[in-house]
Parts: structure tokens; C-alpha cells; sequence
């Protein structure tokens, strides 16, 4: 299968690169095509004629998106609407990564694919609108939602953490937020699984368990073996631009369903620290 990638230079394209082995992937930048340029989209995907359109593109900065709307309406709505109809045009089947952010965050039990869209930030509106327009576009697309995505090679929250607690005899990280942590190596092999799959519509694919910020800043601290002492505490005391979900866990019936089982987020952890280490 030949796959163009959008988004390749991100923390997800990264790894999707170096998974993807058995297919003959075209990774694209934003130097290489602007999603937010029909011409720009629409030349990358008649070039690589891809059987599958992969989009890890967007703009991915939560609190940037609240102070910047219109870009982000622009990068994550339009930008995925003209990569959707360039994928209509030349016939490629699209896989669109989504966020759990699509939720307010008020369940108390993971969320169904088929759980009302109702986002508290922009930029969670912007990747709803996304979604919806996408189905519109190309009804048989398959949209990948995933959360609290990590990994080497990108800015993520356990390299913000580690980073801080070799420095710090204390660190303050928030215990009222619950979701799934992410690797995107495991995010990645399941992307492929699914496009081999010929998968359709919504899936959630998260790493499986779930756990707070503050819970998942102890696992990291723990499992270095540094003495860094994490205290829980509260979003109230951290107040940011965006809104975030107090609560996105995400069921895994719809992966399930193409026999896909994610390992858990310890183990996914594990992984990505002895990676770290190796890359030094
Ligand atoms: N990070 C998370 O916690 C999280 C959680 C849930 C869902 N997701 C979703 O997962 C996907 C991958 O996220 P990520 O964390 O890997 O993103 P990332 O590291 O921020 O990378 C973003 C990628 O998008 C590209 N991009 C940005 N603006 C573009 C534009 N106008 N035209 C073309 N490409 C553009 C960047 O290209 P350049 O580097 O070349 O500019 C980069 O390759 C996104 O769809 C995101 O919404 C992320």
C-alpha cells in the first residue's frame, strides 16, 4: 500500500514513520503542504496517490488554540476539510486522528464512540467541527480519537515532568483530571493494524487503564528512581487559557471490535523510558 502521511515531523508522524515498515509511506510537513492550502494538499496527494491518507497534522497546542481561534479553526476544521476532499478526488481512504477532547469531561465511565460531541475548548470544537465535516465529506472515513498522547521525540507531559523533577525536591501536578496516557509508538502499530484493517468510522484507540495527571507523574518519578515528592492537587490551582476534560476515558469496544488490544499505560510508560534512555 502506498500512505501519505500528513504531519510527519509531529510527535505521532515520528513514530508512525519508523512503525510503518511494510507499506511505502510519503511523509509530508508543513514546509512540504499547508493543510490550510487546498492547491498545496491537493498536489501532495495527486503526487503520492496514496491508498491511504493518514492526518496527523494540526494544531495541537490546547491553550494556543483558545488565544487563537481563527487558527485554529483554521489548521484543525478547514485544514482536515481539504485534506478529506483531496482524499474524495483522487479515491484514497482517510484515517483522521482525533482527540478526546471532542468531550466536556462530565461521564463518569469511559466514553462510546457514539457519545454526543460537546467540547469545552476551541481546540476540541475545532477537531469536532473536524470530525463532522470529514463524515460529511467522505462518509466511509475512519476517525482515530486518542488522549494523552506521549513519546520520545516531541514535547509531551512525562519529558516536561522528568525534566522539572531532576531539579525540583517537589512538584505540585493536578489529581482531578482522569484519562488514558498514550504512547505513540502503541498509537501508531494500531494506526497501521487499522488501515490494514480497512477500518471505518470512529475508533478509540488509547493505551488501556486510566489514571490522573498526578498518578502518571508518580509512575514517571518512581520508575527513574528519582526522590522528586508529588503532591496532588487541584486545576483551580493551575489556572490555563483552555478548559481541559475532568474525565476522558475512552471506551475500547470499537477497536476491540477489529481484534486490537492496546497494552496498558504502565507498561506503555516502561517503554517509552527505557526508549528515552537509549536516545539519550
Ligand atoms: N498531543 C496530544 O496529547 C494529543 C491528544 C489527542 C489527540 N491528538 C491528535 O493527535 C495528532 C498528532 O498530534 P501530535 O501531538 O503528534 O502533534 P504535534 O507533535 O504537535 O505535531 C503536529 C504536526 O502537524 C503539522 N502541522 C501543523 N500545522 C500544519 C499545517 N498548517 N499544515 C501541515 N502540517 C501542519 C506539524 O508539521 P511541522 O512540524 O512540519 O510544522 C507536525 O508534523 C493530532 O491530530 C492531534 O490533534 C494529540
Amino acid at each position: 500500500m502506498r500512505i501519505a502521511l500528513f504531519g510527519a515531523t509531529g510527535l505521532l508522524g515520528r513514530a508512525l514513520v519508523r512503525e510503518w515498515q511494510d507499506d511505502d509511506v510519503i511523509p509530508f510537513s508543513s514546509a512540504d503542504a499547508d493543510i490550510r492550502e487546498p492547491v498545496q494538499v491537493e498536489r501532495a496527494v495527486q503526487h503520492s496517490r496514496p491508498n491511504w491518507i493518514v492526518l496527523a497534522a494540526a494544531y495541537t497546542d490546547v491553550d494556543g488554540c483558545e488565544m487563537d481561534r481563527e487558527l485554529a479553526f483554521a489548521v484543525n476544521t478547514q485544514g482536515a476539510s481539504n485534506v478529506a476532499e483531496a482524499a474524495r478526488k483522487f479515491q484514497s481512504q482517510l484515517l483522521f486522528v482525533s482527540t478526546d477532547y471532542v468531550f466536556d469531561g462530565t461521564k463518569t465511565e469511559p466514553y462510546e464512540t457514539s457519545d454526543q460531541r460537546n467540547p469545552k475548548s476551541v481546540y476540541g470544537q475545532s477537531k469536532a467541527e473536524a470530525e463532522i465535516r470529514i463524515s460529511e465529506i467522505l462518509p466511509n472515513s475512519c476517525i482515530a480519537r486518542t488522549s494523552w498522547l506521549f513519546g520520545n521525540n516531541g514535547k509531551c507531559f512525562p519529558d516536561t515532568i522528568l525534566k522539572l523533577a531532576a531539579s525540583r525536591p517537589f512538584l505540585d501536578v493536578v489529581n482531578d483530571q482522569r484519562g488514558s496516557p498514550t504512547y505513540s509508538v502503541d498509537l501508531a502499530r494500531a494506526m497501521i493494524q487499522l488501515c490494514h484493517n480497512n477500518a471505518r468510522g470512529i475508533v478509540h484507540v488509547t493505551n488501556r487503564g486510566d489514571c490522573t495527571w498526578y498518578d502518571l507523574a508518580k509512575e514517571l518519578i518512581n520508575a527513574v528512581g528519582l526522590s522528586t515528592i508529588v503532591r496532588p492537587t487541584t486545576t483551580d490551582k493551575f489556572p490555563r487559557p483552555a478548559p481541559r476534560p475532568k474525565y476522558s476515558v475512552l471506551s475500547s469496544k470499537t477497536l476491540d471490535a477489529y481484534g486490537i488490544t492496546m497494552p496498558g499505560w504502565r507498561d506503555a510508560v516502561g517503554r517509552y523510558l527505557i526508549e528515552r534512555k537509549t536516545a539519550g
